[in-house]
């Protein structure tokens, strides 16, 4: 299990990415405020964060993210794969 590192509008979280959760799951696990939407339908788009670093299962696809890259998803489709990660997350 790796770290994710999540930069916010407020602070730094060090969270763990703990496998089979979604990041949705994580971050509001983690105290991080995402904004509530439709429990993770995947529809409302308001779970919004970007992907800065590591690799993830978006959906049925596998991102990876080099450092300097901003991939936005949808933090309730979104899972980290094994390995350390870092996102941003716009808090309420
Ligand atoms: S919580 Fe609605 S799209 Fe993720």
């Amino acid at each position: 299990m790796g770290t994710l590192t999540v930069y916010s509008n407020r602070r730094v979280y060090r969270l763990d990415a703990v496998p089979g959760r979604n990041l949705a799951e994580i971050l509001r696990e983690g105290g991080v405020a995402l904004p509530k939407g439709c429990d993770g339908h995947g529809i409302c788009r308001r779970c919004v964060v970007e992907l800065r670093l590591g690799t993830f299962s978006v959906a049925d696809d596998v991102v990876t993210v080099d450092r300097g890259d901003s991939v936005p998803v949808l933090a309730c489709e979104t899972r980290p794969e094994e390995g350390d990660a870092e996102i941003f997350v716009r808090e309420e």
